[in-house]
């Protein structure tokens, strides 16, 4: 437990409410958005007959089941504006994924939608220790991507004082925070890392800086590198976590005082945990792709969004909505070495293990011969740079990834500054396979 925690009296009355009174107001809502999304979107209207299920086949919340899955596909498909449940003339904001290749998958919010996402972050920026006056440095990206400006409504909302600074300029980001002296910073955990490199560059003390608090998402990260950070910054990291399909970030929060997990704000989203290779549905408690069911969007609803997304669903603590543990990776990125699944966030706890090495890394992937190889760049910690000194690294981390995750890999342990530094999502696998 620590100070910051909120009090209970400024808590929404739905986060500490019974299991009972959660339930009852997600089928309610649930009901209300399966038939908002027949009647109203053409897309989920064919999918549904196709499907043979009718929103009125919905007798208990477990009945979603029954209902199909939606996919980012099925997004692209529709591109750009084929999924919406409003005319056009309703959004008032289109965002956009944050994918590199193609085109973006569209989403579009009307006023109420906007509003519900804003007080949803605002909740979890309290959650995560923020409160009205507070100073909240905002380094998340601004422009189609959800994390800049849904962190600013939602800061907005609760009724601190934005300073809207975007991702990039990193120099700049560290006279804004030692001059506005910030309580809250709102960024990327390996941006956060690029800024705490400019802090040691410009001979600021990173610990002595005004930051009580950081709210960190968009990408995985661990519980190690929470300790890596609250450790540097002397300040609490928390984590977000959101999808631009589904709303953007403040889908699930964790609280300061707790530190367990992301409480899921289920009086607007419905989860499930499925098997992503069988697609049935998971008990709580098993691991496995989180699927969401939103319950309160006009614009966009999405039934059974399949996020791609590994964790497990765990009971409530400090709220009484079901927390979702830290999540492991995305589907997407596993890596399959020689028949071992791999995340990055794995990779990412052994080199935090090392002392000699930075939490800077990318993981390459070659093919020689009909074997995959796994090359792990990362560079060595500023005072452990001779040369014998990275070979004892780069042993040690061969050896915790060999014990831990259980795979063979090469490490390639670089100078300070060689790997490049990410302004908003980090990119962690090169995939340098030739393609079949
Ligand atoms: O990243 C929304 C966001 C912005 C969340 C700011 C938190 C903070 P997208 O660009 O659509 O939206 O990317 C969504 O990012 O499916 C996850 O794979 C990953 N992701 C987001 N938050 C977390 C997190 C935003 N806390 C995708 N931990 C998601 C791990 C995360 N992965």
């Amino acid at each position: 437990m620590n100070d910051l925690a909120p009090r209970k009296q400024d808590l929404d009355p739905i986060e500490t409410a019974s299991r009972d009174e959660i339930e009852a107001l997600q089928f309610h809502r649930m009901k209300r958005s399966l038939k908002h999304a027949f009647e109203n979107s053409p897309f989920y209207r064919r999918r549904f007959i196709e499907s043979d299920i009718h929103p009125e086949d919905l007798k208990s919340l477990a009945d979603i089941a029954r209902f199909p899955f939606t996919t980012k596909q099925d997004l692209r498909d529709t591109y750009p504006f084929g999924m919406f449940a409003v005319p056009q003339t309703k959004l008032v904001r289109i965002h956009g994924s944050s994918g590199t290749t193609g085109k973006p998958t569209v989403v579009g919010y009307t006023a109420a939608d906007i509003e519900y996402w804003a007080a949803l972050v605002a909740r979890s920026i309290r959650a995560a220790g923020g409160r009205p006056g507070d100073i909240l440095h905002n380094a998340y990206g601004y422009g189609l991507f959800t994390g800049g400006l849904g962190a600013h409504y939602g800061a907005e909302k609760l009724g601190c004082t934005v300073v809207p600074i975007s991702g990039g300029m990193t120099e700049r980001q560290v006279t804004l925070i030692t001059d506005f002296r910030p309580r809250i910073i709102m960024v990327t955990p390996s941006y956060m890392l690029s800024i705490l490199d400019e802090f040691r560059r410009q001979g600021i003390d990173p610990r002595a800086t005004s930051l009580q608090v950081g709210i960190f998402g968009a990408e995985p990260w661990t519980n190690a590198m929470r300790a890596e950070i609250e450790s540097a910054f002397a300040m609490h990291a928390v984590d977000i976590y959101g999808l631009s399909e589904v709303m953007g970030p403040g889908i699930a929060q964790e609280c300061v005082e707790s530190k367990d997990g992301l409480h899921l704000w289920e009086d607007h989203f419905y989860p499930e945990i499925i098997d992503p290779v069988t697609e049935k549905s998971l008990p709580d408690g098993e691991f496995g792709e989180l699927v969401l069911t939103t319950l309160t969007k006009e614009g966009l609803p999405m039934v059974r969004y399949r996020t791609r997304d590994l964790t497990r669903l765990l009971p409530g603590t400090a709220r009484s909505m079901r927390r979702i543990e830290k999540i492991l990776g995305r589907s997407d990125d596993m890596i399959i070495l020689r028949g071992v699944n791999v995340f990055p966030t794995q990779i990412e706890e052994q080199i935090l293990k090392c002392r000699g090495l930075a939490p800077h890394f990318q993981i390459e992937l070659t093919r020689s011969g009909r074997l995959d190889d796994m090359i792990v760049h990362v560079e060595c910690a500023a005072e452990m740079a001779a040369i014998e000194a990275r070979e004892a690294s780069a042993k040690e981390l061969i050896h915790h990834i060999k014990s831990v995750v259980g795979v063979s890999s090469k490490v390639k342990v670089s100078d300070p500054g060689a790997i490049e530094r990410s302004q908003g999502k980090a990119q962690r696998v090169i995939d340098n396979r030739p393609k079949t």
